[in-house]
């Protein structure tokens, strides 16, 4: 069973960033590796240039309709699961499937219980699987049965941003998610200031590291070009690294091997 790893944190603070420089760090030590973008907002595809066909919510939205042309011979049950396999956009070492909108109106109760199949065994395939998550993080308590290993909160280096993780805690708290281990990760941020450091400390969660401002980061979005491509002397590459490696301890990435 593979271990599942969730990013959360408020919009525009780096989740999607640093859920990139995660799986790229990860692809190093251990793979293979199922990233799901679960933010309806997505734009890990194209951080990590890989890109599905349809997301989960487009394939659901399709069973449920009534225009659906199921091939002859072929049951109900069965063609959903085959169009969610055909789902997941495949790379070396890395596969990567999109959750897309949330559902619409109506039940989705028959291709929710299929969808949950589908999740349980795909989990079976990989050795890790990273949820890029929403705000909300909904998908997180729907989809997981409230069990995860590693949970990745990031912030920006202000006072704002610091107090949104707590409400981010005190969401994972009313789920009721069971988290193996917890670490703050501020981005975009050069130095640790004392009253945020103060701040952090009163949350009640392990302060991990900071991944500094980097222009490539900037330039690749621009051109979108996948983070997975970004030479390992980048400054927010080399930072990710850094502090990962105190999570995954013994897992040292291996220098200049080729990822992409
Ligand atoms: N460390 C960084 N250095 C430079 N730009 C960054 C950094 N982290 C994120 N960004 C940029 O900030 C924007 C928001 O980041 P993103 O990862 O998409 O946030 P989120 O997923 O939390 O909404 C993106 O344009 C991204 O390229
Ligand atoms: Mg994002």
């Amino acid at each position: 069973m593979s271990q599942l790893i969730a990013i959360a944190g408020k919009g525009g603070v780096g989740k999607s960033t640093f859920s990139a420089l995660l799986i790229r760090y990860l692809l190093k030590v251990d793979r293979p590796i199922l990233a799901v973008d679960a933010d309806p907002n997505s734009t890990l595809p194209v951080m990590l240039g890989l890109k599905p066909g349809q997301t989960i919510g487009e394939v659901l939205e399709e069973f449920m309709s009534s225009k659906l042309k199921i091939p002859a011979g072929m049951g109900k049950q069965a063609w959903l699961q085959l169009r969610l396999s055909q789902a997941v956009a495949e790379g070396k070492g890395l596969d990567l499937m999109v959750m897309g909108r949330p559902e619409g109106e109506g039940c989705y109760c028959s291709p929710n219980a299929v969808l949950r199949e589908f999740l349980d065994r795909m989990r079976e395939n990989y050795k890790w699987v990273v949820v890029d998550n929403e705000a909300g993080m909904e998908h997180l308590s729907r989809r997981t049965e409230g069990k995860i290993d590693y949970l990745f909160v990031v912030s920006d280096p202000t006072v704002k941003g610091i107090r949104t993780v707590k409400n981010v805690m005190d969401l994972i708290a009313e789920l009721k998610l069971e988290i193996k281990a917890k670490y703050l990760v501020l981005n975009k941020a050069a130095t640790m200031d004392p009253k945020l450091a103060g701040l952090i400390a009163g949350i009640g969660i392990e302060h991990l590291g900071e991944l500094p401002e980097d222009a490539r980061i900037g330039e690749y979005d621009l051109a979108e070009k996948s983070l997975l491509e970004l030479p390992d002397p980048s400054p927010a590459v080399a930072a990710s690294e850094n502090i990962l490696a105190k999570v995954f301890v013994g897992s040292e990435p291996i220098k200049n091997l080729a990822i992409a």
